[in-house]
């Protein structure tokens, strides 16, 4: 640990280099409660970059806590589609309606009342009282973390629980009086753009003659690695069913992993089946239909944060008999044209643009009267 500090030491260079370099960035045209509480949830685990487009829509559906409390909830999902953790847009939508409906429209002002919210943890009570309600609390996401760690060659990676409350604890003793909104985003905007995982730019850091790891040469052992565990690989068959012109797909149930996004029908290999016989399984199981999987239409892998997916997609036979479908909230047969309507996981949304791409599949059965 560093001899004693001064927090102004730090805070101070920190602040002016944000005053002329900080992002223009949409969320930063007003202080808007709603529109820094919106920001800051789809920033939790999601890149700047990533979130604009996200931001500038979802502002355009929901303008206020109101359109937002009012709004339906798959409408809600379609805006987060592709985001992932969907939990955090069920949350933000089930906290608009608390405070449409109980706190007179108003967002709680302090780092104590926004707590009570639904999905609003440590983090994002931080910013939003710091830098809405200016009060002077510490906020710490991974940038922040390897800042500080950098900063005072603190060997913790917040990947404990005790790990990061030591992090924490350097953050609120840095926290200004003054501005303090201004410059926990500063400290999340320099993790962000120059105190970077690799290659941090150190030249261009306003703290730099203050950095413990600078000064030893050692950024690249700050903060220690996490250790790593591999990622699972699934492999999952879906089935695109196409009856009278029209294509299945399948409400996943709302408790669960993706709850209440649509998909196609279909599950995960076992051991020893292959794509097509685990199609025939999982949809006699999940539809009580037989199918022949027709045609393979495409492939797709997908990277989420827990696992990796290799989906196989098939045109599948217009199946005889009546479907009886007990393991999602709801189905419907859908126009192809209507498909991108309802809110999938990302796998999904990418066998909806193949479909409304190339056109859906024309099975080979004739139609069913
Ligand atoms: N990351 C998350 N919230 C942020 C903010 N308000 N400014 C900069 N980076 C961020």
């Amino acid at each position: 640990m560093p001899g004693p500090f001064k927090p102004e030491s730090i805070s101070k260079p920190l602040l002016k280099w944000y005053d002329s370099q900080q992002r223009d960035l949409p969320w930063r045209e007003n202080l808007d409660p709603y529109r820094i509480w919106v920001s800051e949830i789809m920033l939790q685990q999601t890149q700047v970059a990533t979130v604009i487009p996200y931001f500038n829509r979802w502002m355009k559906a929901f303008p206020s806590v109101k359109h937002l409390a009012q709004a339906k909830l798959p409408k809600v999902l379609k805006h987060w589609e592709g985001l992932g953790y969907y939990t955090r847009a069920r949350n933000l939508h089930k906290a608009a309606q608390w405070v449409q409906e109980e706190n007179a429209g108003a967002l709680p002002q302090t780092f104590e009342g926004l707590q009570q919210l639904s999905g609003i943890g440590r983090y994002t009570a931080g910013a939003i009282a710091s830098i809405v309600f200016k009060e002077p609390v510490p906020v710490l996401d991974g940038n922040v973390k390897r800042v500080l760690s950098r900063l005072f060659r603190i060997k913790e990676n917040g990947a404990t629980a005790k790990s990061e409350a030591v992090l924490w604890d350097w953050a609120d003793r840095l926290v200004p009086k003054k501005k303090p909104g201004d410059f926990n985003q500063a400290l999340m905007e320099l993790g962000a753009t120059v105190c970077l995982p690799k290659k941090p730019l150190c030249l261009l850091c306003p703290l730099l003659k203050k950095c413990d790891s600078a000064r030893h040469k050692e950024q690249d052992h700050y903060p220690p690695p996490k250790p790593k565990t591999p990622s699972k690989k699934i492999e999952v068959s879906a089935a695109v069913i196409k009856r009278n012109g029209k294509i299945f797909i399948q409400q996943r149930l709302h408790k669960g992993l993706m709850g209440g996004l649509w998909e196609f029908p279909g599950g995960k290999l076992e051991a020893g089946e292959t794509p097509e016989t685990a199609l025939v399984r999982e949809i006699r199981e999940e539809l009580d239909i037989d199918i022949t999987p027709d045609k393979r239409l495409l492939t797709i892998r997908h990277t989420y944060t827990k696992f990796r997916v290799t989906l196989y997609v098939f045109q599948c036979e217009s199946p005889k008999g009546r479907i009886r479908a007990t393991e999602c909230e709801q189905w419907k047969w859908v126009h192809p044209a209507d498909l991108d309507q309802y809110p999938y996981p990302a796998a999904n949304v990418k066998i909806v643009k193949h479909l409304m791409q190339n056109g859906a599949p024309t099975n080979s059965r004739k139609k069913i009267k």
